[in-house]
Parts: C-alpha cells; structure tokens; sequence
C-alpha cells in the first residue's frame, strides 16, 4: 500500500514512520504540505497518488484554540473539509484523528463511538465540526480516530514536551508537586496507537466512520503521574487537586476515558495504558538498566 502521512515530525506521525512495514510511506515535510493550503495538499496527493492519506496534524494546544479560534477551525476543520474532498474525489482513503475532548465528561464509563458528544471548549467544538466535516465530504472514504493523552518518543513541541517528559523534568527540580485529580483519562502511547492505525488500514472489513483508540484503562492525571514516580523511582510526592475541570475560565471534561469498541470488534487489542507507559520510559529513561 501506498501511504501520504501529514505531521511527520509529531508525536504520532514519527512513530508510525519508526514502525516495521512493508508499505511505502511518502511523508512530505510541512513545508511541501501545509494542510491549511489546499493547493499543497492536491499538489501532494496528485504527485504521490497514495491509496492512503494518514493526516496526523492539527492545532491541538486547547488553551492556545481560546486564544485563537479562527486557527482551530481553519486547521481543525476547514482543512480536514478539504483533505476529504480531495480524497473523496480521488478514491483514496483518509484516516484523521481526533480527541477524547468531543465529550462534555458527564460519563462516569468509557464513552462509546456513539456516545453524544457536547464539547466543552472552541478545541473541542472545532475537533467535532472537522469529524462532522470529513464524513459530509467523504462518507465512503474517511475513518477518524479518536484518541486521548498522547505521549510518543518524539515529545509534542506543540504543546512544549508531553506530559511524561514534563513530568520527570519536574521532578529534577520540584520536590512537592499537585496534580489534577478531577479529570479521568486514557492516556495513550503514540507507539501502540500507530501499531494499531496500521493494522486497522491492513484490516479488510475497516469502514468508514468513528473509531477510538487508546491504551485500555482509565486513570487521573494524579494517578498516572504518581505511577510515572513509581516506576521510576523518583522520590517527588504527587498530592491530588481537584480544579473542578477547569484551567481558568475554560472548561476540561471532568471525564473522557474512551472505549475501544469498534476497533476490538475488527480484533484490534491495545495495551493498558501502564504497561504503555512503562514500555515508554523504559524505551526513553532505561527503567531496568540500574
Ligand atoms: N497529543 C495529545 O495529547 C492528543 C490527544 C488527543 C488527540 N490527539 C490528536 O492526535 C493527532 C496526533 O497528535 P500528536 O501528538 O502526534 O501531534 P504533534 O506531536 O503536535 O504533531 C503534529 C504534526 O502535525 C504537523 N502540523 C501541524 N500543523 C500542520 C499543518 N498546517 N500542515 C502540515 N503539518 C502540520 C506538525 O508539524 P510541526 O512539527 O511543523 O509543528 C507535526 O508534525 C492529532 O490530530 C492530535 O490532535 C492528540
């Protein structure tokens, strides 16, 4: 197969460029192909002629989306409207991604892919109008994957490092640190993610539609700081702070564990999300080699 990823110096696309496969992947650099310009993204796909586009980029920094809500929608769903027509129009499948924060938190279970959604923040709203997008455009031809809590060995510059880097980095200096205990997540390996994006773009009964994938299991951002300690054996002490889902006067869903209903029904299992992250820092850190 013949693969066009977007985003390859990000968390997720540089993974699945690091996974072992015998697809041709074409990752053009942003500067060949800015999903805002229509114009690069058919010049790009007309000049590779992918049977797959896997589009891996968005503006994803939710405070920064409050700031800039033209941005979010521009990239995160005007762009994701033209990348479908294009796709459409050209018979080659797009897969795109989006977010846990399409959900407004009042579960206290996994949502399902059809679960409502009721976004909570412009992030969210413009993540929800760019699933609504790609499917008007595209029905036959786009699969979104939703995901959560994304952490790869590229780190995300758009967000200045992840979570587990900004972590440990914390604990070099920090020796009492509080942490979020009123939002429930399911934080995600970017490495089990793409391993599981290439073997759902492999799976002969993959449709089109909604999907989620993440690493299975649920924890607080308290909670999956304190196992980052643990494993690492790092003596800063985590104390649980409940901010009501809030950070200032934006609103975070207070719950959005996702679950992966449909990916499992193509037999598509991910792993629980501390085995990920022990997978990860020691792959990063070298956990066992002390
Ligand atoms: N990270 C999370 O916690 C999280 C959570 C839920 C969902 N997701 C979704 O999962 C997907 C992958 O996330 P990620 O963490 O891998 O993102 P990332 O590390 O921020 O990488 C994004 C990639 O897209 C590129 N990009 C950004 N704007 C672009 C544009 N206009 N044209 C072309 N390329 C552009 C970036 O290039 P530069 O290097 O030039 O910036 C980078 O290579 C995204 O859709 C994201 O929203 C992420």
């Amino acid at each position: 197969m013949k693969i066009l990823l977007i985003g390859r110096t990000g968390q997720l696309g540089s993974s699945i460029l690091a996974e072992r496969t015998n697809h041709t992947i074409i990752a053009p650099a942003r500067s060949e192909l800015d999903i805002e310009s229509m114009a690069s993204c058919e010049r790009a796909i007309d000049g590779s002629c992918p049977d797959v586009v896997i589009n891996t980029a968005a503006f994803h920094n939710v405070p920064q989306c409050e700031i800039e809500p033209l941005k979010a929608f521009d990239v995160n769903c005007i762009a994701i409207r033209n990348l479908a027509a294009i796709c459409a129009k050209r018979n080659v499948r797009l897969i795109t991604f989006s977010t846990d924060y399409v959900f407004g938190g009042e579960k206290r279970t996994p949502y399902r892919e059809d679960d409502r959604t009721g976004p909570l923040q412009i992030y969210g709203i413009s993540r929800l109008a760019g699933e609504f997008s790609a499917l008007a455009m595209a029905p036959d031809h786009a699969t979104i994957i939703r995901t959560c809590g994304l952490y790869g060995l590229s780190g995300a510059n758009s967000k200045g490092g992840n979570f587990v880097d900004k972590r440990i980095a914390d604990a070099k200096t920090i020796k009492k640190l509080e942490m979020g205990s009123d939002q429930v997540v399911s934080p995600t390996h970017a490495g089990d993610l793409a391993k599981a994006v290439l073997q759902m773009i492999e799976h002969p009964q993959l449709t089109p539609g909604i999907y989620h994938l993440v690493n299975e299991g649920e924890c607080t951002w308290f909670e999956f700081t304190r196992a980052i300690y643990e494993l690492m054996e790092l003596d800063t002490s985590v104390t649980p702070v409940d901010r009501g889902g809030r950070s200032g006067e934006m609103r975070r869903p207070r719950y959005s564990a996702l679950a992966n209903v449909k990916v499992r029904e193509l037999g598509i299992v991910m792993p629980h999300w501390r085995n990920a992250l022990e997978r990860y820092l020691d792959d990063k850190y070298g956990l066992h080699n002390t």
